[in-house]
């Protein structure tokens, strides 16, 4: 998208980015609700010590970034002073292309945040699986 010049294909592709990336930031909220209303079940005892923050602060960074991302993406978008429809109501502020550049940086930095994150994530799931044989993998279902 990035690389491309401007025109219809650039104006669709980033539409169909944002229909997403809305989507992703309305999920992680009701995602962040059910969790309120069903937390999720405790570790397996047997972990070694500091196992548990491990897997808690790497949990939570990666809700943290991804909402991050969003309304990074958001704020970029609105500082550029377009019009953005969030939760049924269509937001627009005055344009600042100062803080528009300093959301679009926040929203590139914290996606490659995002890929160390969820490299560690699964590589602890791997780990789990081959090392620790606690089958964690079961407690998502
Ligand atoms: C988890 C969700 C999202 C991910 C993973 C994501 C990822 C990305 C990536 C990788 C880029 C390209 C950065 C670059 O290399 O320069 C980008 C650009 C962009 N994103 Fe997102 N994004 C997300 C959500 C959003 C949302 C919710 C919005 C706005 C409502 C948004 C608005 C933008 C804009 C405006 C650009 C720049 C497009 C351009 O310059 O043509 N993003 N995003
Ligand atoms: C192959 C892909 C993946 C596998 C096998 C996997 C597996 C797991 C497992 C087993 C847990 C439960 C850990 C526990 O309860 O202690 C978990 C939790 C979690 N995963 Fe993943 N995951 C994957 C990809 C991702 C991705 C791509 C993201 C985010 C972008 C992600 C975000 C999370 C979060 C936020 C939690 C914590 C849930 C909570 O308790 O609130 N996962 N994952």
């Amino acid at each position: 998208m990035v690389d491309l010049d401007f025109g219809p294909e650039r104006i669709s592709i980033e539409n169909i980015h944002i229909i997403v990336g809305l989507s992703i930031f309305y999920l992680v909220i009701v995602r962040l609700i059910n969790k309120i209303l069903n937390p999720t079940p405790k570790l397996d005892p047997s972990i070694f010590k500091g196992q548990k923050f491990l897997a808690k602060f790497n949990h939570l960074l990666l809700y943290v970034t991804i909402l991050l991302i969003t309304i990074s993406g958001i704020l970029k978008k609105l500082f550029n002073g377009e019009t953005l429809i969030i939760f049924f109501r269509e937001i627009k502020i005055n344009d600042n292309f100062e803080l528009a550049d300093l959301f679009y940086e926040i929203h590139v930095i914290s996606n490659y945040l995002l890929i160390v994150l969820i490299a560690v994530h699964i590589l602890a799931v791997i780990a789990h699986k081959l090392f620790f044989n606690d089958n964690v993998l079961k407690k998502i279902l």
